[in-house]
């Protein structure tokens, strides 16, 4: 068997560490690059890696990148809170440095270059159709503008030698070594366990589409794995039709995995207009990608482990990526530029 060995970026984040397990357990040789803000916290044991570089994206040079056949692309500011906060910083990590991180790629002969990219490039529809990867785009937020410029960029190097996959991400749940509580499943899940209902920061009505973190790195590895001609090029949703809900019904299935438990609705975020209800079927056309879990089956899984580890705060570093960085930063850790001091 030739041995595969993947770049992955972002490898200590929420998906990277549920991706370095995975892709080791399919017997990849793994090579991690990760500038390490969740590096010192394990929610549930992680997989060690071969060789891990911590290293930030913007620096990456080619050395780093010989010998490798192959690159997942996740290093990011990954959440639009994160995203507001220096959307210049936001836009020189997620699209320039990703921009460099391809070229060098393709200069150096590594074909497969996939790109993490999310759903809310799509940003406010608020019609209740399904949007396909030819559907016109609306990000709102600095970082859904960075991945719909990174998505453009790479396009423009595809080659018959370098490959690019875009990967529009549903939002992700499901425990993971790295943690995150700010995701929406996670969080009223968080909730749940915490207080005993759930609060909706919204009216509830924006559509989301939602899959689990392992179904998610299914979807990286089938991308891997896939004949080049079947993926050259190609930009896939990721996720499932029938697991678009609006945040309500989200709410009300975590809240069925409680007995007699409530769902409040805050209506707090009115200016949260992200919405988009999103079509799946290609990637399960092309790359017979069905995803296993359903939202029900994350509430459960996170709740569980909530009980297990007997959290009684969910919403702190670093858990909540936004407060994870300010606690760096508080601590002179980082800069505003988000480089480590020293
Ligand atoms: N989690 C989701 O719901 C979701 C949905 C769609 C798309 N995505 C995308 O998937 C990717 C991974 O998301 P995640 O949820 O695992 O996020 P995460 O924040 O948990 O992980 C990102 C990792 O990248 C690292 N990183 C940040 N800036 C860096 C830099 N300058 N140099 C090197 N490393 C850096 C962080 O330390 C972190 O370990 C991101 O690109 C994100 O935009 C996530």
């Amino acid at each position: 068997m030739i041995e595969i060995k993947v770049l992955v970026t972002g490898n200590l984040g929420y998906i990277g560490s549920v991706l370095t397990n995975y892709l080791i357990k399919k017997d990849f040789e793994v090579i991690g690059l990760d500038n390490g803000f969740f590096k010192d916290y394990a929610y549930v044991p992680r997989t060690k890696v071969s060789k891990q570089m911590i290293k930030d994206i913007r620096t990456v040079e080619i050395d780093d990148i010989k010998g490798i056949n192959g690159i997942v692309h996740l290093a990011a500011i990954s959440n639009d809170p994160l995203g507001e906060l220096n959307p210049q910083i936001t836009y020189d990590v997620n699209h320039k440095a990703s921009i460099k991180l391809a070229k060098l790629a393709k200069d150096v002969g590594i074909e497969r270059f996939i790109f993490s990219s999310s759903c809310s490039v799509y940003g406010s529809y608020q019609g209740g159709d399904f949007l396909s990867e030819k559907s016109e785009l609306g990000p709102i937020t600095a970082y859904a503008k960075s991945k719909v410029m990174t998505e453009k960029d790479l396009s423009k190097l595809a080659d018959k030698s370098f490959c690019p996959v875009i990967l529009r991400n549903a939002t992700v749940y499901g425990v993971s070594p790295r943690m995150r509580y700010d995701l929406v499943v996670n969080n009223m899940t968080g909730h749940l366990y915490t207080k005993g209902y759930i609060e909706m920061k919204s009216n509830g009505m924006p559509w989301r589409p939602n899959i689990h973190v392992l179904d998610v790195c299914t979807a990286f590895y089938k991308c891997l794995i896939a004949p080049i001609d079947e993926i050259h090029h190609q930009i896939f949703n990721v996720g499932m039709n029938s697991e678009n809900y609006r945040v309500k019904e989200i709410a009300d299935i975590i809240a069925s995995v409680k007995k007699d438990s409530e769902v409040k609705c805050l209506n707090l975020n009115p200016k949260d207009a992200r919405s988009y209800r999103v079509d799946f079927t290609k990637i399960n056309d092309i790359l017979k990608f069905q995803p296993k879990y359903k939202v029900k089956d994350g509430a459960k899984e996170v709740y569980q482990s909530l009980e297990q580890k007997k959290l009684s705060e969910f919403e702190i570093a670093p858990y909540i990526t936004l407060k994870q960085i300010k606690k760096l930063m508080n601590e002179n850790k980082i800069n505003e530029n988000l480089e480590w001091i020293n």
